[in-house]
Formats: structure tokens, C-alpha cells, sequence
């Protein structure tokens, strides 16, 4: 990360800490809810199966910029099947770069080439070891790990949703990411239950295994880039929600930090790190505060 734009981030940090505000700097833009696979653990694919024109997702960017967002992530739906005429989605992290966004991350499934240069991270979901993966994402696993090796960038890190089916693969994928050319580090989310994948919840315990597990690893120099500080908060499903500094506009739609939020009583249960990340930074926890500013500067 450039130098000023830490510190435009860092000023951020104080003043919202200081005067508790509520504006946010992490933005989502959803390109498109079309999706070519259908996960078992995923609610929001091919709902419309619009892929949303570029003038719109434009005006979308300058929305969130304006309202001060300075990271910037494109999510789906896949987001690799956004395109509108010659434009692709690589186009869009270039013209979000130029627009004066920090940092712009791409989340993806990971099974079309990967050529983006120019995101600081490609967030690719991989959900466990093949045979967990392919279980939950059907047969991706070997097409995946192709792409990743062809990748133009090393700028990957692998995104891990962790449910029922998946629970035992944590270490598999810290030590992949650790192995393989081209990946970064690996970032976790719990599942989170939407009305329809209620049964791959995980119970308190199964979550504490789990971030042994993933401390464990840390142990065994695997790059995760994730707050241990936060653990405890994410086991108890105890941290502050929403993320009032996070925002996320589908077609014309801005929500407070996810779409989400529209589901009754699911914040309650909300799985995303980087929600307990975000409002326990934003509330001056020093412990967050300090091994945030470590994991960012050592991964973007
Ligand atoms: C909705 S997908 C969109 C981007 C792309 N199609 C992909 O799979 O990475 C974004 C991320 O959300 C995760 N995800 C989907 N449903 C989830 C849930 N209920 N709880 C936690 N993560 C979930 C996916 O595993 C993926 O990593
Ligand atoms: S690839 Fe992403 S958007 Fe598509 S079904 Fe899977 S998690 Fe959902
Ligand atoms: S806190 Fe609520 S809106 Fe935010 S990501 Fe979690 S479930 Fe979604």
C-alpha cells in the first residue's frame, strides 16, 4: 500500500474512533447476481441473472466515492461474467483505480483465467480440499488450481466460507495457500445462515475449533489474513453489528453493510470477519487496531 494512501486511511480510523462516526470507507459494488455455478451454501445466485451496464455500474462507483468510500470490492454473483460491450471486468478495477479508490479487490469463483493486474487482491473462494470444495461448488477444484497457476498476478488470497460440510478442511486450505504459486494468504468467513442454508450453520464449539485451527496454522507461518483478536467475538457472535462503515449497492440499492441486512435476524448470527474486523476497529478496540495495521500492511 502507497504511503499516503495509509495515511488517508489511518486519518480515517481516528476521526471515526474519535468522534464515533458513522461514514463509511468500504464500499461493494454487485456487477452482477449471474452466476455459472450454484454452491450449496449460497442464497444470493441467479436471483435475476441481471448483469448490470457499465454506465450504471459507473455511476454506482462515483455514488460510493463521493460518499467517501476509498476500498472498493466487485462482487457477484461471478463476477468474471460481467461484461458489457468491449468492456470487461478488468476495465472496471482500471476505471476504479482512476476514479482515486485505495484499494480495489475482485471476489471470484475462481473458474474463468484470472488476469487482473491491477485488483490489490482477488479474493478467490476456495471451500476446502477438492473433495469439500467440489461437494459444495460442484466439479471446480482442478480448474481453479489451473487458473490460479496461469494467473497473470500473484495478488490471489483464497476466501473460505466455513460450514458443516467444510469444517475439517481449515488447515488443508491455510497450507495450500502457504504452497501454492500466485496466492497470497486466505481469508474466513463463518457461514451464515439465510433462512435456506440454516443447516450448514456452525455451533459455538465447531467455531472455536475452528479458529484453533486457524491459529494453529498461523503457528506453522501460513499467511492468514485475519484478526485473531477478533476470535473470540466471532465464536460468541458477540461483536457489534452492522458495519456502519461499510456499504453495498445492488442495482441502485445501497445497504449498510450487506444485502443482507434485509434478512430478519441474520445479523445476529452474521458470520463475516470483516464485519467483526471493521466495528471492533471502529470502537477503538486496541488489540484489533494494532494487528490490523500489521495484517494490512503485510497483505495489500
Ligand atoms: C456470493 S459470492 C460472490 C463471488 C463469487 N461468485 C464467489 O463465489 O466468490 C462471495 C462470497 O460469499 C461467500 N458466501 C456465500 N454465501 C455465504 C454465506 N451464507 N455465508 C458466508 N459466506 C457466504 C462465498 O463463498 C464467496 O466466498
Ligand atoms: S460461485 Fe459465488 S455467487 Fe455463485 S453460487 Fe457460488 S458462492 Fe454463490
Ligand atoms: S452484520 Fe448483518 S448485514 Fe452485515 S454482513 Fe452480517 S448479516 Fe450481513
Amino acid at each position: 500500500m502507497k504511503l499516503s494512501s495509509f495515511a488517508y486511511l489511518a486519518a480515517f480510523g481516528v476521526k471515526t474512533i474519535l468522534f464515533r462516526q458513522k461514514k463509511p470507507i468500504l464500499g461493494t459494488v454487485i456487477v452482477t447476481d449471474k452466476c455459472n455455478l450454484k454452491c450449496k451454501h449460497c442464497s444470493v445466485n441467479n436471483i435475476t441473472a441481471v448483469v448490470h451496464p457499465y454506465e450504471q455500474i459507473k455511476n454506482e462507483m462515483r455514488q460510493l466515492y463521493d460518499m467517501g468510500v476509498r476500498i472498493l470490492f466487485f462482487c457477484g454473483g461471478e463476477t468474471f461474467l460481467w461484461k458489457d460491450g468491449d468492456k470487461t471486468l478488468r476495465d472496471l478495477v482500471i476505471e476504479a483505480k482512476e476514479m482515486g479508490f485505495l484499494i480495489v479487490n475482485v471476489v471470484t469463483n475462481g473458474t474463468y483465467p484470472l488476469d487482473l493486474p491491477e485488483a490489490d487482491l482477488i479474493l478467490l473462494s476456495l471451500d476446502g480440499d477438492r473433495e469439500k470444495h467440489n461437494d459444495i461448488r460442484g466439479d471446480t477444484y482442478d480448474l481453479i488450481m489451473e487458473n490460479i497457476k496461469n494467473a497473470t498476478s500473484d495478488n490471489i488470497c483464497f476466501y473460505m466460507a466455513i460450514n458443516q460440510i467444510n469444517k475439517d478442511t481449515v488447515k488443508h486450505v491455510c497450507r495450500t495457500a502457504r504452497d501454492t504459486k500466485n496466492v497470497k494468504a486466505v481469508s474466513f468467513n463463518f457461514h451464515t445462515p439465510y433462512p435456506d442454508t440454516k443447516e450448514l450453520a456452525l455451533t459455538k464449539e465447531e467455531k472455536a475449533k475452528c479458529c484453533k485451527d486457524i491459529k494453529d496454522m498461523i503457528k506453522e507461518k501460513c499467511p492468514v489474513f485475519n484478526l485473531k483478536s477478533a476470535f473470540k467475538y466471532l465464536i460468541n457472535n458477540d461483536f457489534p453489528t452492522p458495519c456502519h462503515q461499510c456499504v453495498v449497492i445492488e442495482d441502485g440499492k445501497l445497504s449498510t453493510c450487506g444485502r443482507c441486512i434485509h434478512e430478519e435476524g441474520l445479523c445476529e448470527q452474521c458470520g463475516y470477519f470483516f464485519v467483526a474486523e471493521y466495528t471492533l476497529l471502529f470502537r477503538g478496540n486496541i488489540k484489533i487496531i494494532f494487528e490490523m495495521l500489521m495484517t494490512y500492511l503485510r497483505y495489500i
